[in-house]
């Protein structure tokens, strides 16, 4: 096969930051995927309808002209979030879910949440309204291995909250382990989840290839090989319960190349392409749309998108660096080839 032709995917799981940056990483996701959830951990925190509201706008004006991208925006969830702003972020219609960050887990994280029983109203009134709730699952007691951050917060948070609010909408967010491929193939209705390129494509040897390397460390880090074939076995297989979230999430070259490096790889660049080769390398080529273009929609309750996207099976070479406002961005598979590439978008035939 040398061209793919799929329903224009979305991309359920971005970080587009802000200013500069925002102006710099969004037309790459502009220019593969119609639809993006925008993840809320902005500095200050996104933590209001008004917020969002205000964020939104400032993607929409960062946009390429004539490109077809909307922004479904999210609020962080705090300890102090009213139960009202539920109502506020539904009724704007711009509000696509509230993300659950345990306070400490990942980048700016700090203000999140201290303990799950602190927003049970808030999570109650998600559950009337149909508002989907989007987890970052990983404890953060540091007692806790990091590899068993992710199993452990399955046990001790998730699975009695599936339980405890059972029509709660749930998308357990980036997973990287069998144990959250076999909780949400086995849980209720309504719980789902997102799985990144880097997860499908890498296990935790990345890490240390030759020395150590930064660009390669995300939250919640690459786990085991096992672990890895997993997900690309989930997802490869079909079901509606997995769908496409890039976790993209661009930090500038300074604060990666350093003694304490940021957790986030920078994927957008390539957001649909690293897919189609993890896909083609389980022979699943088949199953990518499902994945990157219906499940999560069906999910959201969104319809799918009308147009298409072609990839075009021919190498080309990831540049080492982008441009990151004052800094350099280093995307994913820095100066070296990704199989497969987004062919230029065919003009619409005149009605
Ligand atoms: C994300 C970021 O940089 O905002 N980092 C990451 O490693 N994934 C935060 C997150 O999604 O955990
Ligand atoms: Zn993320």
């Amino acid at each position: 096969m040398t061209a793919l032709t799929i329903r224009r995917p979305d991309d359920w799981h971005l970080h587009l930051r802000d200013g500069a940056e925002l102006a710099a990483v969004l037309p790459f996701s502009a220019a593969r995927f119609a639809r993006a959830i925008v993840m809320p951990n902005l500095k200050p925190a996104v933590t209001s309808t008004a917020q969002a509201l205000d964020y939104r706008r400032r993607v929409l004006a960062a946009l390429p002209a004539g490109a077809a991208f909307e922004p479904l925006m999210t609020l962080y969830l705090t300890d102090d979030t009213p139960a009202a702003e539920v109502e506020r972020a539904r009724a704007s219609g711009c509000v696509f879910g509230f993300k659950l960050y345990p306070a400490g887990a990942t980048t700016h994280s700090e203000s999140g949440v201290t303990d799950i029983r602190h927003i049970m109203p808030v999570l109650e009134r998600m559950a009337e309204l149909g508002v989907v709730l989007q987890v970052h699952g990983e404890v953060t007691d540091p007692a806790v291995d990091v590899f068993e951050r992710e199993p452990r917060f399955i046990e001790r948070t998730l699975a009695p909250l599936v339980e405890r609010l059972p029509q709660l909408r749930i998308v357990f967010e980036h997973i990287t382990t069998r144990a959250a491929v076999n909780f949400v193939l086995g849980a209720r209705a309504g719980v789902a989840a997102t799985v990144t390129p880097q997860h499908l494509l890498m296990n935790r040897n990345a890490l240390f290839a030759g020395g150590i390397r930064p660009h390669h460390y995300c939250a919640p880090v690459l786990k085991a090989e096992a672990e890895r074939a997993a997900l690309l076995s989930a997802v490869t297989r079909g079901s509606a319960r997995f769908f496409l979230g890039t976790d993209s999430a661009p930090h500038a070259r300074r604060a990666k190349e350093t003694a304490c490096g940021c957790a986030g790889i920078f994927s957008a660049h390539a957001g649909i392409e690293l897919y189609a080769e993890a896909f083609e390398a389980a022979g699943a080529l088949d199953k990518l749309e499902g994945f990157a273009a219906r499940h999560g929609a069906d999910f959201y309750g969104l319809p799918h998108n009308a147009a298409t996207l072609t990839l075009v099976r021919e190498p080309w070479k990831v540049p080492d660096h982008y441009p990151f406002g004052a800094d350099q961005l280093v995307p994913l598979r820095a100066g070296e080839r990704i199989a497969w590439r987004l062919a230029p978008p065919t003009a619409r035939p005149h009605p």
